[in-house]
Order: C-alpha cells, then sequence, then structure tokens
C-alpha cells in the first residue's frame, strides 16, 4: 500500500488505545545493548522506525523476537561496534546507539544519521558531550569513528534541551566511571521514560523530568521487563482529527499530563475535553474558532511534533491563527499541500498564518515528512471530497494502524495501492 484515500465529511466517534511512543521505545531498544541479556518492551509499536532500530540490533548480534506488541531483545552476542550507512539513513534515532555502544564496547562507527527532513538536524551537542566523556571522536572522513579507552564522568551542559543528546549523554554516562552532570537536559516524557527503563536495569539515574540529570556510571547492568508509555503526538493527531471532523472520541491508556498544551488548543478551538488520569474524551461539532498564537516549544512546551497536526485542525475554524515554529528551521513543508486543498496559509520565516476558510476540497497531496503527512489526513477528513495522500511511507515511519484505527472511529478511509 503506498497512499492513502479519505472521503471527508465523516464525524469520528469511538473509543481507541493509544499505540506506544515511537520516540520513548526507539532510544529504550538502543538501551537495551547496556543490559547484554534479555529485555521485555511491551506496549512496542509495529512502526517502521521500530522495525529500523530491530535491524540494526540483529546486524550488531543482538537477538529480537516480536509476539503481539511484546518485543523481546536479547543483547548477550553483540559482537560489532560498526552501523551500515544505510541503516543510519533510516531514521534519526539511529544516532542513539552511539551511546549505547560506547558505553558497552568502548568503540564504534557509523556515519550521520538520517530521518525527517525538518531543515538542518546537527548532532554537535551529541559528539562535545561524548567527547566531555572522554571519547575520541574522529570525523575526517564523513564517517563517525570513534573510541574511548575509558569513558569517564563529567558535566555537560547543553546549549540547547535536545532530546537525542540527552538520551545519548545518558546512555553513554552508564558505562562512564563516575558522576556525570547533564545541565539544560530535556525534559520531556519519553526522557523520564528511558530513566525508568535504566533504573529497571539497575543504572543509576536520576532527575530525568527536570533540566539537570545525574548519572552514577559503570553500575552492573542486568534484562527487565518495561512496559513503553502512550504516545502523546499519536494521541495529539487521533484528537486533531476527532475536533476537525466533529464528533465524540475517547483515547484510553494515555497520560492527559503530556498533552496539556494540546488539550488546551483544542479546548480554546471550542472542543469540549475530559480527562481521567488514563483517558481523553473530546467532544467536537466540527466548527472550530481560531486560537491565539501558537509557539512550539520544548516539554512542557507546545509540541513541534503536533504542529502540523493543529494547524490542519483549523483549516476551517472561524478567525485567524498564528504559529510560530521555535525548535526546526524548516517545518512547514506540509503547508504547500494543505494549499492545494484550499486552505488559506502564509508562511514568513518561522511564522505561519493560517486564516479559516469555509469549505476544502479534495486533492491529490504527497507526505514529506510523519507528522506533516498525519496533517493531510486530518485535512482530508474536513473536505467535501476525496483526498489522496501519496508517500505514506513517511507516515507508517511512527504510525501504527493508523488508517484502521480511523476507520474504525467512522472516517472513510483506505490504504491503497497507485
Ligand atoms: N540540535 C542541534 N544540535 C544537536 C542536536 C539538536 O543544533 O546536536 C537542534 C536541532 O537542530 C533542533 C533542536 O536542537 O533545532 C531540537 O532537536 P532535538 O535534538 O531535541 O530533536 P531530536 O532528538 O532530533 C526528537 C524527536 C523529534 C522531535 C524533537 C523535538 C525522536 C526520535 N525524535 O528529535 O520527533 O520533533 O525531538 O521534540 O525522539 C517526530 O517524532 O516526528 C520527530 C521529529
Amino acid at each position: 500500500m503506498n497512499q492513502i484515500q479519505v472521503e471527508g465529511g465523516r464525524p469520528l466517534n469511538g473509543d481507541l488505545v493509544v499505540q506506544g511512543a515511537k520516540n520513548s521505545v526507539l532510544p529504550i531498544l538502543a538501551a537495551t545493548i547496556l543490559s547484554g541479556g534479555v529485555c521485555q518492551i511491551q506496549h512496542c509499536p509495529a512502526l517502521r522506525d521500530v522495525d529500523s532500530a530491530i535491524r540494526i540490533l540483529q546486524y550488531l548480534g543482538c537477538r529480537a523476537h516480536r509476539e503481539g506488541d511484546e518485543l523481546t531483545v536479547d543483547t548477550a552476542g553483540l559482537s560489532r561496534c560498526d552501523i551500515p550507512e544505510d541503516m543510519m539513513r533510516e531514521m534519526r534515532s539511529s544516532v542513539i546507539f552511539l551511546g549505547a555502544i560506547l558505553a558497552r564496547l568502548g568503540r564504534a562507527e557509523m556515519s550521520y544519521p538520517g530521518g525527517c527532513e525538518l531543515g538542518p538536524r546537527p548532532i554537535d551537542f551529541h559528539l562535545a558531550a561524548l567527547r566531555t566523556l572522554g571519547t575520541d571522536i574522529d570525523e575526517s572522513t564523513g564517517v563517525l569513528r570513534c573510541s574511548a579507552a575509558e569513558l569517564r564522568g563529567g558535566e555537560i551542559l547543553l546549549s540547547l534541551p535536545s532530546v537525542g543528546a540527552t538520551e545519548n549523554t545518558m546512555l553513554a554516562a552508564c558505562g562512564a566511571e563516575g558522576t556525570t552532570v547533564i545541565h539544560n537536559a530535556a525534559r520531556e516524557p519519553e526522557i523520564v521514560d528511558l530513566q525508568n527503563f535504566l533504573q529497571k536495569m539497575g543504572a543509576s539515574v536520576h532527575g530525568a523530568g527536570s533540566s539537570t540529570v545525574v548519572i552514577q556510571g559503570k553500575r552492573p547492568l542486568h534484562g527487565c521487563c518495561h512496559r513503553v508509555i502512550a504516545d502523546r503526538i499519536a494521541a495529539a493527531t487521533y484528537l486533531c482529527a476527532g475536533a476537525a471532523a466533529g464528533g465524540e472520541i475517547c483515547l484510553r491508556q494515555v497520560d492527559y499530563r503530556h498533552l496539556s498544551t494540546v488539550t488546551t488548543a483544542l479546548s480554546q478551538a471550542g472542543c469540549r475535553v475530559r480527562s481521567t488520569s488514563e483517558e481523553i474524551t473530546l467532544q467536537s461539532d466540527g466548527h472550530l474558532r481560531g486560537i491565539t498564537p501558537v509557539r512550539t516549544s520544548p516539554y512542557p512546551g507546545f509540541p513541534t511534533d503536533a504542529q502540523a497536526l493543529l494547524m490542519a485542525a483549523l483549516l476551517k475554524s472561524q478567525g485567524t491563527t498564528v504559529f510560530v515554529e521555535n525548535i526546526f528551521e524548516s517545518r512547514y513543508r506540509h503547508v504547500a499541500e494543505l494549499q492545494r486543498m484550499g486552505a488559506d496559509i502564509r508562511i514568513e520565516g518561522r511564522v505561519a498564518v493560517v486564516c479559516g476558510v469555509s469549505s476544502l476540497h479534495g486533492a491529490m497531496v504527497q507526505a514529506s515528512d510523519l507528522r506533516g503527512g498525519a496533517a493531510l489526513v486530518v485535512a482530508g477528513l474536513q473536505t467535501g471530497g476525496t483526498t489522496l495522500v501519496g508517500h505514506i511511507q513517511h507516515i507508517q515511519r511512527g504510525y501504527s494502524d493508523f488508517v484502521e484505527n480511523l476507520a474504525r472511529l467512522g472516517a472513510h478511509i483506505t490504504a491503497t495501492n497507485t
């Protein structure tokens, strides 16, 4: 299947269990390397990016076996420290294997990672932190050749609270002698999930969720069993879909605290949102209004990953909404496609201004990245016709059963072949 066909104009009703978080499970899969034993990862979503991570583990000599939503990984047999370029290019998270392999073997060799095209995505913070921990990194051949006779703890100050650099440093620091302190660490729930996983393996890691994470390295680690948290961006996607299409949906097994900026925005737009500790219910009549400016920022601010989705939900809103994308330089590639469907959006630099229109029409559009692709589907739910979304491999990287879930809620949507 390589395209998604959506017929707009259907409300969404019903409930859904939200998938495990992509951005939790990927660093956790890298972290299994530290255990040198068997880890059971529950609530593991079936995603292309997870398949890519499994391929990397297998290449390195580890074993992985999936049964339903449980993935068992045995990293006892890890025998290589290099990752081939084609595997590195498949996703951004491949770079998190660097900290884990270094901690376990003291050397690693890989190229720069791939991932969604959102503007420049350097890894200078990752490399600076690993150098502080005593890693020698040779970048002269376009490949990262890293070695550390002995990693030692250190003080790391991140100039931005980078999610990936925080994760990579946490993993390398588990293999470093002494104490590592990460200042200005990212505070995302996925960092807390990684800390919980590391603690279950026997690591001493504290402070995740705050700006300072402290790791005491060189503890003996072992396998463990862990359930991955719910995917707050997948949850945001279904909430935006429900808000735009109208109806009443209930998302189960999701932590509402992780979504407060998104649910606040949707409430302001006119939706009725009720949350209990593990559920969010959203009611919408499909007639939304423009809201106060949405500025993306690191957690606990409004997530950049939900920017395109909320924008798609507000295309037919009454009034105007301003978006300011502060995390990535080029994260408006969905806008040109939304304009093909009749959206009125103007972009200037990091700012996008959405003026609600009375109707949208179906069109042939193309996903250019994961969240932008899902946003095209959210837009398609509101048109008076048929939308064909191409290049859906981007969407499959991060959503499991996306089409099936929306169909179950009542959308007229199918995955088809051209
Ligand atoms: N940055 C640097 N140098 C670095 C690292 C980051 O300049 O060494 C900059 C980036 O260019 C960006 C900012 O710092 O402007 C934040 O990047 P961050 O490192 O936090 O992002 P990431 O780790 O590459 C993760 C998620 C993204 C999500 C961002 C921000 C994973 C696998 N990816 O990326 O998720 O947008 O954090 O929250 O966790 C997605 O799921 O669709 C996705 C893109």
